[in-house]
């Protein structure tokens, strides 16, 4: 029997544990199974009878509509098992008597009878601190002997940075020479994770794009995180750069996501699980105040490369994030970036669960 390099591998942070040739495989087969789709091809063989098992902790319409429709679409099944409804999957610790279970029972009893579990998790599911979600995450991985598949956790979205990458590859045909912001942007929310901006400047650096980082002071990402984008721009040859100025983060880009996430004021910071900082809301209301002037208009839209896109991996909060003529305007890709979830999504599933072998 002939094996793939991905199979049976878990996709939790592949922005980091995956090389940017197998990026470079998932976006092409992600591609081909688009063209496929849109022929009409039948892709029932392609993970015939096997089984995903999803978990969201919070709500979803893209990433829970795509998978339930990929999988179905391969052959597969879709199983959804709601936390809460089922006993809800607990680190050590963690556990109420009759409310929750330990994730090494969860997780070996999904992965004998399923062939991959895919969960989402982050914001008060994991109590707000930071990295737990992501631990979990881990811990699930630790008792499956089944792929485990992010589908948003409080660090990363890969599935999203994947679809945004398919995306960008669709509009400029490839990566080097296109400058690429990733921008914050108000929201009246001061709670929100910073798993899509993460995820997506290590893809992006990793896929050798020119990447500026632009937000104001108060919302810096993970220092590890920008350390890899630095490490990630060096060896590609590409960029990466982080300025303060919302407005420079515009000029000249190919491709602009501005998008809100949350300050370093709204996370709990745990180490070796002792508390060191609690989040400070009076703080997180205060700088978010003071960057209410974070809204694409169509005046930083019309700063970009004459050919720039819009991206953003909704639900958008219009007239906060971006005006409705922005979102809804010539230059924005944001339903391509949705329909690409789908095509992110089938991709792989196919490969991590074996079915192109
Ligand atoms: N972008 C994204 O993950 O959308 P959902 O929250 O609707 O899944």
């Amino acid at each position: 029997m002939r094996t793939n390099a991905f199979l049976g591998r878990d996709w939790i942070s592949p922005e980091l544990d995956y090389t940017k040739e197998e990026w470079e495989s998932l976006i092409d087969l992600a591609l081909d199974m688009k063209r496929e789709f849109a022929l009409n091809k039948d892709q029932s063989g392609v993970l015939k009878n096997q089984t995903l098992f999803s978990m969201f902790f919070n709500q979803s319409l893209r990433t829970r509509s795509t998978f339930a429709a990929g999988i179905q679409q391969l052959g597969g099944n879709y199983v959804e098992l709601d936390p809460g409804k089922t006993y809800t999957p607990a680190r050590e610790g963690f556990d109420i008597p009759y409310k929750t279970e330990r994730i090494a029972d969860v997780a070996r009893m999904l992965s004998r009878v399923g062939d991959a579990i895919a969960i989402r998790m982050y914001g008060p599911p994991a109590y707000w601190i930071y990295g737990f979600a992501n631990a979990t995450m881990h811990e699930f991985a630790e008792y499956s002997d089944k792929p485990i598949i992010n589908m948003e956790c409080d660090m990363y979205h890969p599935c999203q940075a994947l679809a945004d990458m398919i995306t960008v590859k669709e509009k400029f045909g490839g990566f080097k020479g296109v400058n690429f912001t990733m921008s914050f942007a108000y929201s009246g929310s001061i709670e929100k994770p910073r798993a899509v901006p993460q995820s997506v400047i290590l893809a992006a650096t990793k896929m050798g794009m020119n990447v500026t980082l632009a937000h104001p002071e108060g919302f810096e990402l993970d220092p590890m995180i920008i350390e890899k984008c630095k490490e990630f721009a060096h060896q590609t040859e590409g960029s990466f750069k982080i300025i303060n100025d919302f407005d420079e983060g515009f000029k000249d880009a190919h491709v602009v996501y501005p998008k809100s996430w949350g300050s370093t004021y709204c996370f709990n910071y745990h180490k070796d699980g002792k508390e060191v900082k609690k989040a400070d809301h009076e703080m997180a209301e205060k700088v978010n105040e003071a960057a209410k002037g974070w809204c694409t208009t169509k005046k930083q839209m019309d700063l970009t490369d004459k050919n720039g896109i819009y991206m953003h991996c909704l639900p958008a909060d219009r007239g906060q994030e971006v005006t409705d003529e922005v979102i809804d305007g010539p230059k924005s890709v944001v339903i391509d970036e949705a329909e690409n979830r789908l095509h992110a999504h089938k991709a792989i599933m196919a490969l991590l669960m074996g079915g192109r072998q």
